[in-house]
């Protein structure tokens, strides 16, 4: 599939749903699964990376029933998991993947996890290597340095070893992984992470009665004198801010009448996009907060006409902050005078493409200046004109795709992304929703 997109003739305007969080939206599946009491599950998703959960549980013995606007899961409890008759394919969706080989490490069966093209060159022994020091069996291919796809997990003799994990990198899913088996081990797991990963697992086991302790950077799962029964009645997924990113950069670049996106979640951990566009002296107004649930949540707004941005620099924490967002963010420097400095984000070399080099080349094909370094990249602006008008590939990766549209509502001319048909992976409604605030995407054969 390509996207094909237009110039933007006129300021954006409109109110838009975004679609749910696709990482809450996983835990909710892969921890109802876990829960001894039925989850009304509200606000999921239809991308197809949480469609893979969805059809994991199944597979490991969940029931899943539409009723009205939720999806209500019945789980099978910590202890009541049956083996997958076939191997599970997580598609696309590294976090499927990585928290499945957590939650299988302690299972009695053995179950086997695949993944497309893009998954099985992603680099698994991060999450092998804690999983084996607890005593789990776990292997995949290895190839060259790392460890990739197809995946083999279990059967574990339990309980498994709790042990304490310094974490390499800030990584919410490795971090995920191994708290998802020490709820299998014998004692109390501790990850401590070098910056602050996405907290979505530490606040959703949590409801659901874990003992889980977050102290400073270090989470510690428990079991000593626990009870073994996770229970909730209700998880509701927000609005994804990884995905709303997307309309505020567009908002931003084209100029707005205005553009508001209702209930998006505003967890700090997912908001340094926020910090970086403040930075850059962008204005996003947050209205109707709300901290009534286990995620805070906002309305973004934008108003006004194509912001006058300056340069900034993304480093440390405030990369971890904004990981996912890093794409969207380049097309915004681009937007900005000066140069913008992006480190600390090496991580970014191992997502669903090597994210320095897909978005420096994304952005070379509109005519930005830009350099990959090993740790992430620069990008001088040019705001003074258009963007070139560009025939760019996408790599299969979702988040250049859905970046280099927006960076066509500023181009000279028509722009073409190639190789766009895993948008549907976070966001099937993507180029609607541009279209429904008046800009011109389509996504065709
Ligand atoms: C995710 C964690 C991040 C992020 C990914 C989703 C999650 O990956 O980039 O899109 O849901 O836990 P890492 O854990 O590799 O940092």
């Amino acid at each position: 599939m390509k996207l094909i997109v237009e110039p933007a003739s006129r300021p954006l305007e409109g109110y838009l749903t975004i679609p749910g969080d696709k990482s809450i939206g996983h835990r909710a599946l892969l921890f109802s699964l876990l829960s001894a009491t039925p989850v009304r599950v509200r606000g999921l998703g239809d991308g197809a990376d949480n469609g893979r959960s969805a059809k994991a549980i199944s597979a490991l013995g969940a029931t899943i029933v539409r009723d009205a606007d939720a999806l209500v899961i019945t789980g099978t409890g910590l202890d009541g998991m049956r083996a997958a008759g076939a191997p599970i394919d997580c598609g696309n969706s590294g976090t499927t993947i990585r928290l499945l080989c957590g939650l299988l490490a302690g299972q009695r069966f053995a179950t086997t996890l695949v993944g497309d093209e893009s998954l099985s060159k992603r680099p698994m022994r991060r999450v092998i290597e804690p999983l084996l020091q607890m005593g789990a069996t776990l292997s995949g291919v290895g190839q060259g340095a790392d460890v990739t796809p197809p995946l083999v997990v279990g059967p574990a003799s339990r309980p498994l070893t709790a042990m304490a994990y310094p974490l390499p990198m800030a990584s919410a899913q490795v971090k995920t992984a191994v708290l998802l088996a020490g709820l299998y081990a014998d004692g109390a797991t501790a990850v401590t992470e070098p910056g602050p990963s996405r907290d979505h697992s530490e606040r959703m086991l949590r409801y659901l009665g874990a003992p889980l302790v977050v102290q400073g950077r270090t989470t510690t799962v428990d079991t000593r004198g626990w009870n073994r029964r996770l229970a909730g009645a209700a998880f509701d997924v927000p609005a994804d801010p990884s995905s709303a990113a997307f309309a505020v950069v567009a908002a931003l670049i084209a100029g707005a009448g205005e553009v508001r996106l209702p209930d998006v979640c505003i967890n700090p951990t997912r908001t340094g996009f926020l910090d970086v566009i403040a930075a850059m002296g962008g204005q996003v107004t947050l209205e109707d907060q709300r901290n009534d649930g286990p995620e805070p949540t906002a309305t973004l707004v934008v108003r006004g006409p194509a912001a006058n941005l300056r340069a900034t620099e993304i480093a440390g924490d405030l990369a971890v902050r904004s990981i996912d967002e890093l794409p969207i963010l380049a097309v915004l420097a681009a937007r900005a005078y000066g140069t913008t400095f992006i480190r600390d984000a090496e991580e970014l070399r191992v997502k669903e493409s090597d994210r320095i080099a897909t978005t420096v080349a994304m952005l070379r094909g509109f005519g930005v200046t830009c350099e990959a370094n090993p740790d992430g990249f620069t990008v001088e602006g040019r705001p003074d004109r258009p963007l070139d008008a560009a025939h760019v590939q996408a790599h299969g990766d979702h988040r250049i795709a859905m970046a280099a549209a927006i960076a066509g509502l500023v181009a000279s001319g028509p722009t073409l992304i190639d190789d766009a048909d895993n948008v549907t992976t976070s966001y099937p409604g993507f180029a609607d929703a541009l279209s429904a605030l008046g800009a011109n995407v389509q996504l065709a054969q």
